[in-house]
């Protein structure tokens, strides 16, 4: 059977008006990076999440922000990180490269997301970092969360790659913490023709380093230059932190890229609106069938950047239910997020030993549905149909 509702790698269509300030910045933009276009898009942000100006970083992708956020934690041998299992493997990877050693937290197997409680149990004295990920577009419990992370002095960091414009009590993810990163991948409610990132920074005296170590430590010379090209056009550098230097890196983000993320800003919360409307419809329309158990989150605290569900009859039933969605409806649901230490590459780093049994429960029964925001209701009104139909058939 040809497919017919695809679990597409583009999360939206752009409007005319944001083609148009594409090809505008095409032919303006002068340089083509690091110019005004990325100035406008971080002070934009930056007042779309209520945070301080000068603090919003763009970054060439949410991996890139990740990376850099790791340098800044400046862990020391046998420093540990806290993470949940349940997540894309890019949450973690960079702190382990930057010398962190991830301790899993479990998930609570309603919201899908890390808790107070579950960071709580595994935190040590080396703790030195906790990475909450709002997963699926969900904000987990971030006063109670800072709360723990300020009475131990433990550094906080939001995974907001899949949550931007979520807010918790009218605060937006991303601002609750000591940094945060957001992606603007192709996937991603917002994208910024298909990589992007953004980084952000609380602490004013990290906060300056950031534009160096994006850039390949370019900085100013600090004495005044009779000769603009003396000694060189510009200087390189690093400031020491504490005894720590850090390596710079080049992850900047286009101005092109820039413009657009700028000007998609002013649609995302319409867009997390109607995917989180749609969502919903999805949910209720599947009542009576116990046999998918939903998130559901009518408020602004989910922006539903994906709809996910457990099969409550067990694993065999969830592969039962996406072969034939599959094979008999055109219909490609998948799985998403293995717990981390289940992976050959976290095994062979030795970090294989996870104590998350609502994080196994929850992946091994997991199913995620095609959910672009660009799906015509046609298509969505026949995933719904099919679905409860291919429910009633493996009954
Ligand atoms: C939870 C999470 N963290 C990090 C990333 C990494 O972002 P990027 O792909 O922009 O590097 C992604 C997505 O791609 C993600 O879903």
């Amino acid at each position: 059977m040809d497919i017919r509702v695809n679990f597409s790698g583009r999360s939206i269509r752009y409007t005319d008006e944001e083609v148009q300030t594409v090809v505008e910045a095409m032919q303006n933009a002068e340089p083509l990076t690091q110019g005004k276009y990325m100035q406008a898009f971080e002070g934009k942000f930056a007042r779309f999440q209520g945070v301080e100006e000068g603090s919003c970083f763009t970054t060439v992708n949410g991996c890139a922000a990740l990376e850099m956020s790791a340098q800044l934690c400046r862990f020391a041998p046998g420093d540990e990180f806290v993470i949940p299992s349940h997540t894309f493997t890019a949450s973690c990877y960079p702190y382990i490269k930057k010398g962190g050693r991830p301790v899993w937290a479990d998930i609570d197997r309603k919201t899908r997301v890390v808790t107070a409680e579950s960071i709580e149990k595994v935190l040590t004295e080396k703790t030195k970092a906790v990475v909450v990920v709002h997963l699926y577009g969900y904000v987990a419990d971030m006063p109670e969360i800072v709360a723990l992370c300020r009475e131990r002095g433990i550094l906080l960091i939001e995974d907001t790659a899949q949550a931007i414009g979520s807010t918790l009590r009218g605060q937006r993810a991303g601002s609750f913490g000591d940094m945060a990163i957001f992606s603007f991948h192709s996937h991603k409610n917002l994208t910024t023709l298909g990589e992007g990132g953004m980084l952000y920074v609380r602490d004013p005296a990290l906060r300056g380093i950031v534009p160096m170590l994006r850039h390949n430590g370019h900085c100013a010379y600090e004495f005044e230059r009779p000769d603009y090209w003396v000694p060189a056009m510009g200087n390189v550098d690093m400031p020491m932190l504490g005894s720590d230097m850090l390596y710079p890196n080049n992850m900047c983000l286009g101005e092109i890229e820039c413009a657009l993320g700028a000007k998609m800003l002013d649609r995302i919360d319409s867009i997390n609106a109607e995917k989180r409307e749609r969502a919903i419809r999805f949910i209720d329309g599947l009542a009576e069938f116990p046999e998918l158990r939903f998130h559901r989150e009518s408020t602004a605290r989910h922006n539903y950047h994906l709809l996910v569900a457990e099969m409550t009859t067990g694993p065999s039933q969830r592969d039962r239910f996406i072969r034939a969605m599959y094979e008999e409806k055109g219909i490609k649901c998948v799985v998403q997020y293995i717990p981390l230490n289940r992976y050959d590459f976290y095994k062979r780093l030795g970090f294989a030993k996870a104590d998350c049994p609502n994080a196994d429960a929850f992946f091994d029964s997991m199913v995620s549905f095609p959910f672009q925001h660009w799906m015509s209701e046609e298509d969505f009104s026949y995933m719904l149909e099919m679905t409860r139909e291919v429910l009633s058939s493996i009954r």
